[in-house]
């Protein structure tokens, strides 16, 4: 069956499959979500309604980095939308994207629900929050109105919300199955049961302000126009069958290498595309050529990038003071340790 014969779904056609009739309301709901980094990237869809993903990807948890989220009835007679301590507009893209996601879920629209959100992810980082936010929000919902729903489907549903946080559902090395049903349900995330306590994520930003285009819309505008996205499919299995590998033999050379040129090719397909997308600033070069220069003395760092001009450097805990020295730009709490507990 090609995509031109195979039934569309709403998001609440498939969600209302797994739901009760009725929604009782409790009185608090308080769920954490960690950010997620991708080392094999997810990049285009193959269903725009349901998030769903033409490859599969990889991803690394940024441990106690993420989004605190508490769901409560609202004394007020409407929702209520919190954002680091600050009440949003209803009509904020911010406030509207979190309760068209909770009404998916919700029967009783006359129950306003008051919903708080914290980041605490250094914003200087310049990293998204959507993967922790969404994922943080699904599961305060199910905790919120009781449903119980197991893991691989609250990461499904994470996904409708933005696709990397079907990934952020879970701590440590997480890979998400693209799945090939029309309802998407096979595409979730699952934690590997590796674990590297040496691994270190390094947040360098290297440039301020919002991007023109959102990531769900250049990678649209990637699938639609960019003759190289016709690679990267076949690019991205191969390597995200490397980065698995990688992880279980602590490589760090074949991961970073596999991991930079992932996401190198992903930027490719975006140039490649009409108009064209590059969300490299002039810093984002510069920042490059330091990492390449610094391992071409014998260090092994690497970077990846996502949709936007920051790089995220990959090393291991022995080189952090040169890692450091290097990128003074770095302060500690920029130097993740994924797996250290406390
Ligand atoms: O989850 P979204 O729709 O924000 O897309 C994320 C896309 C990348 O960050 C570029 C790659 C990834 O796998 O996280």
């Amino acid at each position: 069956m090609n995509n031109n014969t195979k039934q569309q779904y709403t998001k609440q056609q498939v969600i209302n499959r797994y739901l009760p009739k009725q929604t009782q309301a409790g009185q608090h709901a308080q769920q954490f979500a960690p950010s997620n980094i991708a080392l094999c990237k997810y990049w285009g869809k193959r269903d725009v309604a349901l998030n769903l993903p033409v490859n599969s990807s990889l991803s690394v948890s940024l441990g106690g980095l993420g989004t605190q989220t508490s769901l409560t009835p609202a004394s007020t007679s409407a929702d209520e939308v919190w954002l680091n301590d600050e009440i949003l507009p209803a009509s904020s893209s911010f406030a509207s994207k979190v309760v068209a996601f909770l009404n998916l879920f919700r029967r009783d629209l006359q129950q306003p629900v008051c919903v708080k959100t914290h980041n605490n992810i250094p914003t200087a980082a310049g990293l998204a929050s959507s993967a922790s936010g969404f994922a943080a929000l699904m599961l305060a919902i199910n905790e919120f109105y009781g449903f119980n729903l197991d893991t691989p489907t609250l990461s499904a549903f994470a996904r409708m919300g933005s696709g990397s946080a079907a990934r952020s559902v879970y701590t440590g090395f997480v890979a998400w199955h693209k799945g090939s049903q029309a309802d998407g349900m096979d595409s979730f995330a699952e934690p590997l049961s590796a674990t590297w306590q040496d691994l270190r994520i390094g947040l360098l930003k290297v440039a301020t302000g919002t991007k023109a285009v959102g990531s769900g819309a250049g990678m649209q505008r990637t699938v639609e126009t960019a003759p190289l996205y016709a690679a990267w499919e076949a690019q991205a299995t191969q390597d995200m069958q490397q980065i698995t590998d990688a992880i279980l033999q602590k490589d760090i050379h074949a991961l970073g290498k596999t991991a930079e040129q992932n996401a190198l090719s992903m930027h490719a397909t975006m140039i490649a595309s009409w108009p064209p997308l590059l969300y490299w600033q002039p810093a984002s070069v510069a920042a490059m050529q330091r990492v390449w220069q610094l391992r071409s003395t014998g260090v092994p760092v690497y970077f990846t990038m996502d949709a936007g001009a920051n790089l995220k450097l990959l090393f291991t805990a022995d080189h952090t003071a040169t890692v450091r020295a290097a990128f003074s730009e770095m302060t500690n709490a920029d130097v993740v340790a994924p797996f250290e507990c406390g």
